[in-house]
């Protein structure tokens, strides 16, 4: 199921690079006529469901069919606009890079413009729903698409420029007679990088596992990578997950126990090992121990130090969200995105601090996340879970079992839930919790191993073998937040009920999809939702109806899904957040163009996707996405 980007090409471009307009009827019109019959036929009966909503559905946008287009589409009446792609200068003042098409930056102009993949996002208003500032994850790079020759003659330049296009970039962006745009210059524009000093709190914050050679202290590590998936605090600060951060290191041809069990290993994605041996993990051990942390910034002091909160657990963090108990304490959830990996749920000891005295909440709350009691979900057959507690010392969390002290605890906290008997997950993404009902959202994103020969079978909560669709789990705690037990059961399994495999076929009510990754509840208590398929996946076999990535509305009340947003070839959506009037809706678009292979062909850049610029000598960038009503109404009302 193909469709040539060219035959849906049109000449609806804005005048300024980078952004490009998909949003009018006309242009929707061709791609349904560009989808295929077998498609067609079988949404048809969803579609129509759809256009029929029970009264009082909170959904009032009018479904979209599922695209495979090189575009991003969204509803009738509204409007999509890209917006700070790879490449754009961040707006430091006297620093404003200019992108090369050709992929031709430098690493020290990298490190001043955005960075590759986004992901995560959050907005912080400045003045309300006009003006505010975007804190943006970029997640990883594709060393094919990054550099002018891709991954030929790796170079200490490549690596450099590589580390500049990761970790986070803020961003101060204003609405202008009807269109958001980047404020440049801007005293708040920043990047973190892979080389940015990083402060390390909490119980592992000194460790003698966080110690190196450049860091005797173990204090201050350089940089954050893979960020993946971020949460906004109730004190204005950006919490961001590192993901897939064990594929950046080089370990040993053998690696012991506590390396495997983390996936460390002789094989390394990303290559940096070669000209910065601080990710050799062969002569620097416990550099490996300095990442796999959630982060939290503080985007309105763009001189202050991103923090890495040990007392958090370290894992291949999707991201960080947090609630709020009764009593005001911090309660934050986050998932672990690999295969039989685990949920966690710290609960702070304090409470949450108010601004004042001259300080703000986030200077108010800057050691809130280091003193608590971290926890790992088990998820029992009867619909009843236990939130088991990560204490040093408790049970089985012993110095004779290889956890000499807190720290050790949550430095290894994949092997202390191992000891603690939690659920083995079909890898946990993200979360989305309501304050007000208690209803705690996760995404398991597919775990095709499951039920595998060796491997894990199904449980309760995971109960697909080969799971490659996906489902959405969530629980309700037992009293307050930070109860140790609550209830659980499915708010949906994934999938397209056309499929053969019963395991593939899920029962969504309403418009099909798989591979959930993406969450936010919004404030109408609508859970939207976005999806993750691989390259390898995408519009193949199972996944041949379900078009390109997508985000989707939930109505609770009435289990609807409604298919909102479809995005261009290979991307996937990622990265939510509503203006606080709900006027305006950002996303992220990743990696569009992504091969199956991972890594574009700088000899042909433009071979799987040209979106959002579609120049003859550009190439995919990834970018925020400005989506708003053409009347100024909330979004998906
Ligand atoms: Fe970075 Fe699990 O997605
Ligand atoms: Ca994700
Ligand atoms: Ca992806
Ligand atoms: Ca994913």
């Amino acid at each position: 199921m193909t469709t040539d980007p060219h035959d849906i090409e049109d000449s609806n471009r804005s005048a300024s690079p980078g952004v490009h307009e998909v949003s009018d009827p006309a242009r929707r019109q061709v791609l349904r006529g560009g989808f295929g019959a077998a498609a067609a036929a079988a949404f048809g009966p969803l579609a129509a469901a759809a256009d029929e909503a029970p009264a009082g559905s909170r959904l009032g946008f009018k479904a979209i069919p599922p695209s495979v287009a090189d575009a991003l589409v969204v509803p009738e009446g509204y409007v999509a606009q890209p917006l700070a792609p790879w490449g754009e200068p961040v707006g430091v003042a006297g620093a404003m890079p200019a992108f090369r098409f050709d992929a031709g930056n430098s690493a020290a102009e990298q490190a001043l413009q955005m960075g590759m993949h986004h992901d995560g996002l959050q907005y912080f208003p400045l003045d309300g729903s006009r003006r505010g500032l975007l804190a943006i994850n970029h997640e990883y790079t594709d060393d094919g698409l990054l550099h002018l020759d891709g991954l030929a003659s790796w170079s200490a330049d490549k690596v450099r420029k590589a580390q500049a296009a990761h970790g986070m970039a803020v961003i101060e962006v204003e609405l202008h007679e009807g269109r958001w745009r980047m404020v440049r210059p801007s005293r708040f524009a920043r990047r973190i990088t892979a080389t940015t000093p990083c402060a390390v709190q909490g119980p592992a914050a000194g460790h003698r596992l966080m110690r190196t050679a450049a860091d005797p202290d173990g204090r201050t590590v350089l940089g954050t990578i893979a960020n993946c998936a971020s949460g906004m605090t109730p004190w204005g600060t950006c919490l961001s997950g590192e993901e897939n951060w064990a594929g950046y290191f080089q370990g040993p041809g053998e690696p012991d126990a506590d390396q495997r069990r983390w996936g460390l290993g002789n094989d390394t994605w990303y290559r940096w090992s070669r000209h910065d041996e601080r990710f050799d993990a062969r002569r620097h051990p416990n550099e490996f121990h300095r990442f796999g942390w959630v982060v939290e910034v503080d985007p309105m002091d763009p001189a202050s130090a991103p923090v890495k909160r040990t007392a958090l657990g370290r894992a291949a963090h999707e991201g960080a969200w947090v609630a709020v108990t009764k009593d005001g304490r911090a309660v934050v959830y986050s998932g672990e995105d690999a295969a039989f990996e685990y949920i966690y749920k710290f609960v702070s000891r304090d409470r949450i601090a108010p601004a004042g005295g001259g300080r703000t909440a986030a200077q108010a709350n800057r050691t809130l996340l280091d003193h608590g009691t971290l926890h790992v979900a088990r998820f029992d057959a009867d619909g009843t879970g236990r939130w088991l507690p990560l204490v040093h010392g408790q049970g089985p969390l012993t110095a004779a079992n290889g956890f000499a002290d807190a720290g050790e605890v949550v430095i290894k906290a994949r092997q202390a839930s191992d000891l603690l008997g939690a659920t083995r997950m079909d890898r946990p993404e993200w979360l989305a919790i309501d304050q007000r009902s208690g209803w705690v959202y996760c995404t398991l994103t597919n775990n095709r191993d499951r039920g595998a020969p060796g491997q894990p079978g199904v449980d309760a909560a995971n109960p697909r073998a080969r799971n490659d669709m996906g489902h959405i789990i969530r629980w309700k705690e037992a009293s307050d937040f930070d109860a140790t037990t609550m209830r659980w059961d499915h708010l949906v399994l994934a999938g397209d009920p056309a499929n053969e495999r019963a395991e593939a076929r899920g029962n969504v009510q309403g418009d099909a999809f798989g591979c959930p990754d993406g969450l936010m509840l919004d404030a109408r208590g609508v859970l939207w939702i976005q999806t993750d398929i691989g390259p390898t996946s995408l519009n193949q076999g199972e996944f041949g109806r379900l078009g390109n990535n997508q985000m989707l509305a939930c109505d609770l009340r009435s289990g609807e899904v409604r298919r909102f947003l479809t995005g261009p070839t290979h991307g996937e959506i990622t990265g939510a957040a509503m203006t606080p009037d709900g006027s305006t809706l950002f996303i992220n678009v990743q990696h569009p163009g992504e091969t199956p292979r991972y890594r574009g062909d700088p000899a042909a850049p433009r071979k799987v996707s040209n979106w959002p610029d579609f120049r003859p000598d550009g190439r995919p960038r990834s970018a925020t996405v400005a989506i708003r009503r053409r009347d100024g109404g909330a979004v998906g009302t």
